[in-house]
């Protein structure tokens, strides 16, 4: 598929997310919701792993995700410090306090090779510009232990004539989906070195996205 140019820059990045925060939460119960089910569905998560979410933005997915590993190690990393602060409300009367909540950036993760058992990324792959996908999937495959998974959620083409018109959006009104657009990171994944083992097509008032759950064989 063709896909639309973008620039990355991480200080654009954060003022982007500065000014969107307040709204952030709605726009994903419109639209990011359902593909966040199947995440937590497809994650499979078990007590006492070592899960990192990538981009865990307000902490919606987050939350979902300590409650399920109340033993193990939960670590959330984002670029926006404006989404952090917002997560970190969210968790505050949260029972549990297992986890770190901190800023980064997925292109370097700063953990060790081979350490996670669990990577979770959503809705962030479709703000990178295509020739940094493959860097992101290596990244990805080199923090995951054998053995372990990736899920992953974006924007995508979609099917349908509807799901089309938030193709044109992103054409015509990049900044009105703070530059988000279709996008496919299969490839990326297999050509890290993954297996893909699971490849949905979803859409939610008329928003297409894909959840992919792939596998680094032992
Ligand atoms: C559309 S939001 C998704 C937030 C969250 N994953 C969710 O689904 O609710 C995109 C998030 O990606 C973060 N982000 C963008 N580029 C990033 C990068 N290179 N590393 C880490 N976070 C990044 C943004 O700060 C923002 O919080």
């Amino acid at each position: 598929m063709e896909v639309l140019s973008r620039e990355f820059d991480i200080e654009s990045t954060k003022k982007s997310y500065k000014n969107i925060v307040p709204v952030y939460n709605l726009w994903s119960r419109l639209t990011e919701s359902k593909a966040a089910k199947y995440v937590i569905r497809y994650a499979d998560i078990h007590d006492e792993e070592t899960i990192l979410e990538v981009a865990c933005g307000t902490g919606i997915v987050f939350e979902q995700i300590i409650k399920r590993n109340p033993n193990g190690r939960n670590i959330g990393i984002d670029l926006s410090p404006d989404m952090l602060e917002k997560a970190v409300k969210r968790l505050k009367n949260h029972g549990n306090s297992n986890y770190e909540l901190k800023e980064g950036n997925a292109l370097e993760l700063g953990l060790a090779d081979n350490s996670i058992d669990l990577l979770i990324n959503n809705f962030m792959v479709d703000l990178m510009p295509e020739d940094m996908f493959d860097g992101l999937a290596d990244e990805f495959f080199r923090v995951i232990k054998p053995g372990g998974r990736v899920v992953i959620s974006t924007f995508s083409a979609g099917k349908t004539k509807v799901n089309k018109f938030w193709s044109w959006v992103a054409l015509r009104f990049p900044d009105l989906l703070t530059g988000c657009r279709p996008v496919s990171f299969r490839a990326n994944l297999i050509k890290a070195g993954f297996q893909i083992e699971n490849n949905l097509e979803l859409s939610q008032n008329t928003f297409p996205s894909n959840v992919i759950k792939a596998r680094k064989l032992k």
